[in-house]
This record gives C-alpha cells, structure tokens and sequence, in this order.
C-alpha cells in the first residue's frame, strides 16, 4: 500500500508573516474553511500567545472546523503552552506545535543557553503539552543547520516524551535538495525510535528550493510536508502546496506515495488567498499562475490542439481551472449571482447573500463588467468586523495642477449619535482627507505602508487600498475597496483608527 503524505498548511501561521499580508479574523475563518473543502489534514491556525487577536482566530477556527486538524505554535514553555492549549482545546482534532531552535547559532547567540539546557526545555515542554493534548508536534527550528548528531538526541528524547510528529525545518532556506534529503535520510537512520513518530519538514524559499527540498525529504522518508497555499511565508516564503501536491500527482510512479489533498479546490483556494492577503500571484507561477497554462507560440498551440499531451503535462481542470467564467454586469439576477458566490469558494447564510447582491447591484450601477475580483472584494468589504468608533458620512475632495488639495470630511461619532466636521489641506487629496480625519479623531496615528491596487481590469475597476500604520507602538492594518479610490483611502485609514480604538480600549479594560 502507499505511503500518504500529510499535509500541514501554515498559510494562517507563517503565510500571515509575509510583509503586509495580515488578515482578519473572518478572513481567517474564509481561508479556514475553504482549507478544509481542499482537505488538507491539518491547518496551522495561529500563534496563541502573540496577540489577542492570533488567539481569538486560534480559538474560533477550532470552533468552526470539523474535519481537520488544528494546530496551534507555541515556544517552549509553560505559558505559551497553555495559552495555546486554551485556544485550541474547542477543536475536534488539536494539535499542540512546540518549536525551540537547536542549531548552536541560534542557541548560543538567540536563546543564550547550552544543548543540554535546550535538551531539558525540549523534553519538559513536550511532557506538559502530552498532559493537555495528545497529539503533539515539535519542531527544531534551524534544524538545517544543526549538528546532525545532537538534532538525532534531541529527537529522540522528544518522542521519548510523547511527540508524535516531529519536524524538521529549513528555517532560513539554506539547505540544497540533496543535501536535505541525506539529512533526512540519517534522522530516520539514527533515531532509535523514530518508528513512533511521524518525520514532517518545513522548507522556506530564500534560494528558491523549498519544494525542491520538500521532495528531496518525501523521497527519503519524510511523510508531513508543511506549506503553504502560493507560496506565502517569511521573506521569500515557504514550500508552495499546489506544487508539491501536484508533483506528487503528475509523477505517481516516481514519489510512490498518495495524498488525500482534493486538486480541483487547488486554484480557488489559490484565488482566495490571494485576494484576502492582498499578495499576488505572479503569472508564471507554477500550477496558479496566469499563464500557467496559457500556449503562446504558435508551435506550442498546434501541438495542444492536435494533442493535449504534447506541451501539457496536467489539465487545468486537475486543479481546478475552469475554460470559461461567468462574467456579471448590473442585469445579472440573483440566480447568477448566488451561483457565482458558491463557485467562488463562499458559504454564507441567505441574510448575507441578499445583502451582499444589494451592494452587487450598487456596484453593478458603477460597473459595466463585474469580473471575480471585484466580487472577492465586496465580500470582503462586508465581512469587516471592525467596531466602528468613527464611520464615514461624508467626503469631498478638490485637486488638480493648479489648486491646493483640500478635503472637507465629516464623521459620525457613537452610532451616529454625534457627527463632526473638519476641513484640511494636504501634498495630495488622500494626505489632505487623512488629515480632516486626524482632527476629528486626535489620534497620533502614524502611516507606515500605503497600497493602492485595481482590483480587475479596466479604468472603471475597483480600487483597493491596503495600509498598514502604527498607534502607540502596535501595527494595525486596514483594507477597503471602492470605485472612487479617495474614499477607499479614507475607509482604509478609519479601519485602521477603529481597530487602534478598539485595542486601546482593551488595554484600559
Ligand atoms: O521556519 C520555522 O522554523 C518555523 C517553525 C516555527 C516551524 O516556522
Ligand atoms: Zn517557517
């Protein structure tokens, strides 16, 4: 029988520490379930201890997922341990991820401690987590870089205590495939009891091998693969899901092995991924790019038509790509719409849907074509869970070549009981708005990041705005998406004042 290979999707943990890529928690649920209509076996929901907020999306994907597995990261001791079982402990299936690093670089100079002191810290918090949870996972970060022969003692002192997954990660992608894979190969060699664990590797991109060095370990015995949904992760990011799952499809007799993960959700959960994060997908980018299966010379073109096989190496629809998308305009009716919904990925209850086509027929009146982009970012639009301290009433801007930028804007305060108006002048109309907010809010809000995107094609697409900015300290980020890309600025930026209200709100509680 063939081996299956488990597949451990961080795409919520390390693909949400890709620069800019943060989400929130209905974000977070979105990409939770549809990782579970992909059906990859576990998803790393969060980090417990790092936030309020990586605690709440921890503890209400548990809530919400039914047939995977959730796994929670904490650092080696008692308190992250806990905090992460307290998130976690709603889930069917939890899972307890503990890492500490056990190369001498990052345990002499980051955690400024001996082996054997690492070793004990290893073996005691697996022994803790192994009361709260059963299956727990340990991860020896850097271990690309460890000493093979104390990396082995580590391991097996961690199975000893109960660790029933253990992980090996390339942490700085550092590692070449051959390389890796012999490392592999001697863990499972070395590792007395290593029979009673499962090997797992955790590859990142920094040298464009993580998939490369994914499937060197497959090949050498490693039966977890953990990734992520385009790619997305730390700097240049992590092994890539859809290619490796797709290797292992198109090349059955070379890997010999079997997943349970369904290709056809490959490139909506891709799409998915993509809109929340705000991180596109390059077009040549295997298996979701735009052009990956797109024939442009002409010998290329005859040989598909003639045989599909000859410059073909999976169809399209193996991952989920379909020939022709259904495209809407403002006549489109609800019918349409729902359908559209439903094969974009989302689920939602029916009060939701009439008022999200509501808000799609507005759209339709701006908008002569509707193309899926613009959908994912109306959707998105209404799922913000944001409190809002300070709403947008009223905005109006005036520039051009030979006028000062000024904005007039007025803000409705405690629902709307309280409303507030201010007028600035700015660099541009957008700094000019900001600062007409500024005076009404009064908080020290300082901008750090400023993206703004077309969300589909054409002059009259939608604009979207991401920001990131700091209030006392803490980063927040906020999103909107408008066809007047001055109010999807402003709305960004009153995201942002709203969720820095709320935290410093907590703070006082
Ligand atoms: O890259 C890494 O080492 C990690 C660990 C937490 C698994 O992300
Ligand atoms: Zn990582």
């Amino acid at each position: 029988m063939k081996d299956k290979i488990i597949f451990f999707d961080t795409t919520l943990r390390d693909g949400e520490q890709s620069p800019g890529a943060s989400m929130n928690l209905n974000e977070k649920i979105l990409i939770a379930k549809q990782l579970e209509a992909l059906n990859v076996d576990v998803i790393e929901a969060g980090f417990p201890v790092a936030s309020p907020g990586d605690f709440k999306s921890v503890e209400t994907i548990s809530k919400n997922i039914k047939n995977t597995s959730i796994a929670g990261l904490c650092r080696a001791n008692e308190k992250d341990i806990k905090i992460c079982w307290d998130a976690l402990k709603f889930a069917k299936k939890p899972r307890i991820h503990i890492v500490i690093a056990t190369s001498d670089l990052h345990i002499e100079k980051k955690l400024q401690k001996t082996r054997s002191q690492v070793l004990e810290i290893a073996v005691k918090s697996v022994c803790y987590a192994k009361k709260l949870c059963k299956d727990v996972e340990f991860s020896a970060e850097d271990a690309g870089r460890s000493d093979i022969n104390y990396l082995c003692q580590v391991l097996s002192a961690v199975i000893d205590a109960g660790a029933v997954t253990i992980n090996i990660p390339d942490t700085v992608g550092y590692a070449m495939p051959a390389e890796f894979g012999a490392r592999i190969f001697a863990i499972r060699k070395n590792v007395k009891n290593i029979n009673k664990a499962i090997v797992s590797v955790h590859c990142h991109n920094d040298l464009g091998l993580a998939v490369a060095n994914s499937l060197a370990a497959i090949e050498n015995g490693a039966r977890q693969i953990e990734c992520t949904v385009n790619g997305i992760g730390e700097r240049a990011g992590n092994a890539s899901l859809e290619e490796i799952v797709m290797a292992l499809k198109v090349r059955p007799n070379y890997y010999n092995v079997k997943t349970e993960v369904k290709t056809k959700e490959i490139y909506k959960t891709s799409k998915l991924v993509s809109n929340l994060t705000g991180l596109e997908v390059q077009a040549n980018k295997a298996i979701v790019g735009k052009n990956a299966f797109a024939h442009e010379s002409g010998i290329h073109q005859d040989g598909v038509l003639k045989a599909r096989e000859t410059y073909e190496i999976m169809k399209p629809s193996d991952v989920g790509v379909t020939e022709s998308s259904l495209v809407l305009g403002k006549h489109s009716g609800r019918h349409a719409f729902f359908k559209k919904i439903k094969d974009l990925g989302f689920n939602f209850p029916d009060k939701n849907l009439q008022k999200l086509f509501a808000e799609f027929k507005i759209l339709g009146d701006k908008k002569k074509i509707i193309f899926d982009e613009d959908i994912v970012a109306l959707i998105d639009e209404s799922s913000k869970n944001v409190k809002e301290f300070f709403a947008l009433k009223y905005l109006s801007v005036s520039c051009g070549t030979a006028t000062i930028p000024t904005a007039a804007v007025s803000l409705s305060l405690n629902g709307g009981k309280e409303i507030i108006q201010e007028a600035a002048c700015g660099s541009g109309p957008v700094d000019a708005a900001y600062k007409a907010i500024d005076r009404i809010t009064k908080m020290d809000i300082k901008l750090t990041e400023f993206i703004l995107r077309a969300v589909s094609s054409g002059v009259d697409a939608l604009g979207e705005v991401l920001i990131k900015a700091s209030y006392k300290g803490i980063l927040f980020s906020g999103k909107s998406a408008s066809t007047d890309i001055i109010e999807a600025s402003a709305k960004a930026y009153l995201q942002v004042i709203n969720k820095a209200k709320a935290s410093s709100l907590l703070v006082k509680s």
